[in-house]
Formats: structure tokens, sequence, C-alpha cells
């Protein structure tokens, strides 16, 4: 990592926030926002076109014919791959679902993780993912763990799928939460769990503006730098 360039890394399960306050930080700050979760999205997704199985020589030629890169800053940071930009098709809970399962492949996390330090060493970055503070950005001076209860994601993340236009019922979303935070808890490699100098903050009885008023009042000298 280049220490240059400032790391802020927000991890945590699905549907606690990560995203809406992972930009409107890296649009306060004028950086970059890079949505790991894009990648992992990403790669899930030609798997389920390709199909290499367990077998490593097809799972490493798929990998090397992918190549992220990170455009624009704040609002307009958007990853692509191959210079395209990922289509709404990845963000179903059932691309997520994909993107959790394929992430618990060892190529596959060495493989995102060198794109990701790749990225960070090359531009000022809020990166928002499971491991961002854990394993892929150690050394990142601010990490904050958002997390709240199964409960209430499962509300956010309904209210977030019916705003892309896509219907789930709360039982259904809910039962989903609990199945990809099993998942990506219990994996063997990177699994999802707060760095140990992360700040934890429960979301669930906080509105957007308070979680981010709460990372401001952390983040201070960098933002009387900016
Ligand atoms: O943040 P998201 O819902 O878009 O992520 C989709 C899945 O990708 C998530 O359930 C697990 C995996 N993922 C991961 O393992 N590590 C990351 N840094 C980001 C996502």
């Amino acid at each position: 990592m280049n220490s240059q360039h400032l790391i802020i890394t927000i991890d945590g399960p699905a549907g606690v926030g990560k995203t809406t306050l992972a930009r409107r930080l890296a649009q306060s700050l004028g950086i970059a926002y890079l949505d790991t979760g894009a990648m992992f999205r990403v790669v899930g997704w030609m798997f389920k076109q390709k199909d290499p199985g367990h077998d490593e020589e097809k799972i490493r030629k798929l990998l090397e014919g992918i190549r992220f890169s990170l455009e624009g800053t704040g609002w307009e940071s958007f990853i692509t791959f191959n210079n395209k930009r990922p289509g709404p098709e990845i963000r179903s809970e059932q691309a997520g679902m994909w993107a959790s399962n394929i992430g618990r492949i060892e190529t596959v996390r060495s493989f995102l993780k060198n794109a990701q330090q790749k990225i960070g060493a090359s531009a000022s970055l809020v990166a928002e993912g499971r491991d961002m503070g854990s394993v892929v950005f150690p050394e990142a001076p601010y990490k904050f763990y958002l997390d709240a209860s199964p409960g209430v994601r499962a509300r956010r993340r309904q209210s977030q799928l019916a705003n892309m236009g896509q219907q789930a019922d709360y039982k259904t979303t809910l039962d989903q939460i609990l199945k990809r935070d099993a998942q990506d808890k219990n994996r063997a490699i990177a699994p999802l769990k707060p760095a140990l100098d992360a700040i934890v903050i429960d979301t669930g009885p906080l509105n957007p503006e308070q979680v981010f008023i709460k990372m401001k009042e952390r983040l201070g000298p960098v933002f009387a730098n900016h």
C-alpha cells in the first residue's frame, strides 16, 4: 500500500447501510469509492456463465481474463471490468449469493485482494466490503465496521431492492440475509468480522445522517485537511 494515499475502510454484513455511507464519505472527501462487493458480484456472475466448477486451472483462466479498474471519485466512482460497467443484473439478491459462494474460494480471494490493493496503491479511497480493514488494507488509518440486527437489515434491503424495481417479501429477504451472513462469517478465509482496530457502529437505531456524523467525528483531522 502507498502511504501517500488515504484509505478508509467500511466493512459489515449485507443491508447495514455501508454503500450509502461509503459513497457519501467519498463524495465529501473528494476521493474514490471502491465497491468490492461489485467485484465479487462480477466474478460470481462470470462463474455462473462459464461454470469452471472446482477446476483450479479453469478458475485461473477465467480470472486472468478479468481486468478491474476504478474510475472517478465520490458519487461518480464506479468499477469497470474489461472496460465495461457491470449492469443491474449483478445487483439482485441471487447475484449477491453467487458472490458470497465464490468468495469462499482461495484463488478468487487472492486474485481480488491483489486487484483491490493495486487500486488502493493508486488512489485515496473509501473501500467498502467484508474484509477491507481486516485483510486487504490492514494498515488503513481509519476503519469502520457497521452492524445492525438481521431484521433491520432485511427491511432496509427490501426497500433498496424496491428502489431498483425488484420486489421481495420480508421473510424471503430475511432468510437470504441470514444465509449470506452465515456463509460470509463462517468461511475459512477472510471471514466477515471487525478488524481489531475498527470502530464498530450499530446503525440499527440511527439514520444515515446520524451514522455519517459519528464517522465524521472520528475522521476529524481528515475533514480538517480537506
Ligand atoms: O457487499 P455486497 O452485498 O455487494 O457483497 C456481495 C457478496 O460478496 C458478499 O455477501 C460476500 C462477498 N464479498 C466478500 O466476500 N468480500 C468483500 N470484500 C466484498 C464482498
